[in-house]
């Protein structure tokens, strides 16, 4: 398999994810019915969970991007949140879930949800793929979560690590050779 010496051991296969996309679009099909409905990623680790997620929702939706400084070539969390691309779309009075690839400290999640509350939206939800629930240090959860995994730096469908490894169809936990040289 591709990238096979850098990847120590499987944690979601292809299958995997499909299944989890399917009832998590299923759980939000069914939560949402009737109401008005924005879905926000965070670029990049959203892709390509957001797209396959949203192909599983059965709304009428408004999709839009934001993208928050995290992780830059380090596997370590960083403390402050920054935004490097704001929303384009009003998001006032409506629903909003926001999509990221995985929960870790928390930090994220907590701010982008602050700002989207402060923004006017009627509700905001998240929903990841991946939660490193062991990890978190802020007193914040995700609604909706794929797979609670431990706490190891994983890469694959949408997680890098340099930007590397986004590509893989699974995700993977990293080889600690490929970070401490
Ligand atoms: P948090 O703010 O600590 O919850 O971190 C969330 C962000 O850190 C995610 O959007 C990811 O970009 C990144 N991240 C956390 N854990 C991992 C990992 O194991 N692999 C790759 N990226 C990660
Ligand atoms: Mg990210």
């Amino acid at each position: 398999m591709l990238f096979d010496n850098d990847i120590k051991e499987i944690i979601a296969t292809e299958e995997d994810i499909d299944a989890m996309c399917k009832r998590l679009g299923k759980q939000i099909t069914e939560d949402f019915k009737g109401k008005e409905v924005v879905f926000v990623g965070l670029l990049n680790g959203c892709n390509p969970f957001f797209s396959d997620l949203l192909k599983r929702v059965e709304l009428k939706v408004q999709v839009d991007y934001m993208r928050a400084s995290s992780y830059h070539g380090t596997i370590k969390s960083s403390n402050e949140v920054k935004i490097l691309k704001d929303l384009d779309l009003s998001i006032k009075g409506k629903h909003v879930i926001v999509v990221d690839d995985i929960i870790d400290t928390g930090k994220t999640l907590k701010a982008i949800v602050n700002i989207l509350k402060y923004k006017g939206a009627l509700s905001v939800t998240s929903c990841v793929l991946l939660d490193k629930a062991s990890a978190r240090e802020e007193d914040y959860d995700a609604k909706y979560v794929g797979l609670v995994i431990p706490n190891k730096f994983v890469v694959g469908y949408g997680l890098d690590f340099n930007e590397y490894y986004r590509n893989l169809p699974y995700i993977g936990v990293l080889s600690e050779k490929v970070y401490e040289g």
